[in-house]
């Protein structure tokens, strides 16, 4: 059974908000879509530091991060193509919760053995009024949120498979990140490890 919990004032999580078979038709489509898309490693601005997760896009702008810093763009970065659409699914649940105008963004990330993501704020958007919408699939996570300063309290919240967060308002800017996955606790992902799929509107008009 789905469940609602309040994690803190505007951030919302749904447990399984996705039952096992639609993961994995949600899972298919994603998949289907990465060979369109094949999944990159992005490198940090400046340093060129490389991620330790993978990443691609759907929709019609992809975020993107490389040596000269942060940006959305409708193609991907190494073969030059459209990003593929935005799956189905994914669309009908923004229009169920969201309460904003369509997503224009599917950030994909891929965490294989060992990647994690630092806490850092979701500030390239100009349409802050729209919520982050994010999206688990296999391995759990340990998701980190904490407020809009780097080094205020966090609280640490388990993300299984199916589950969506979506963090938004007075939680817009929260600095978040992903301290760890646990390898192994999912089937879903051919390989291992988890994807997400994080959903957000970028500009304020069309
Ligand atoms: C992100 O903030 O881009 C990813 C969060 C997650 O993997 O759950
Ligand atoms: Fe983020």
């Amino acid at each position: 059974m789905m469940t609602r919990v309040a994690i803190a004032p505007g951030v919302i999580l749904w447990r399984e908000r996705f039952s096992k078979t639609e993961q994995q038709t949600l899972l298919n489509d994603v998949l289907a879509r990465i060979k369109q898309a094949p999944f990159y490693r992005p490198v940090m601005p400046g340093s060129g530091k490389s991620f330790s997760v993978e990443e691609s896009n759907f929709g019609p702008l992809g975020w993107i991060s490389d040596k000269t810093g942060y940006r959305y763009q409708a193609t991907h970065p190494v073969t030059g193509a459209a990003w593929p659409e935005m799956p189905a699914l994914l669309i009908d649940l923004w229009r169920e919760i969201a309460d904003a105008p369509d997503a224009q963004c599917c950030l994909v990330n891929l965490y294989r053995q060992g990647a994690r993501m630092g806490l850092h704020q979701d500030k390239d958007e100009k349409a802050l009024s729209a919520p982050v919408v994010s999206v688990s699939l296999g391995d759990e996570a340990l998701f980190r949120i904490g407020g809009e300063t780097r080094r205020g309290p966090t609280r640490g919240v388990e993300l299984a498979s199916g589950d969506v967060v979506m963090f938004g308002g007075a939680a817009r800017l929260a600095y978040h990140g992903i301290d760890r996955i646990k390898q192994g606790s999912s089937s879903l992902v051919p390989g291992g490890g988890r994807i997400n799929l994080t959903l957000r509107r970028v500009t304020q008009t069309d």
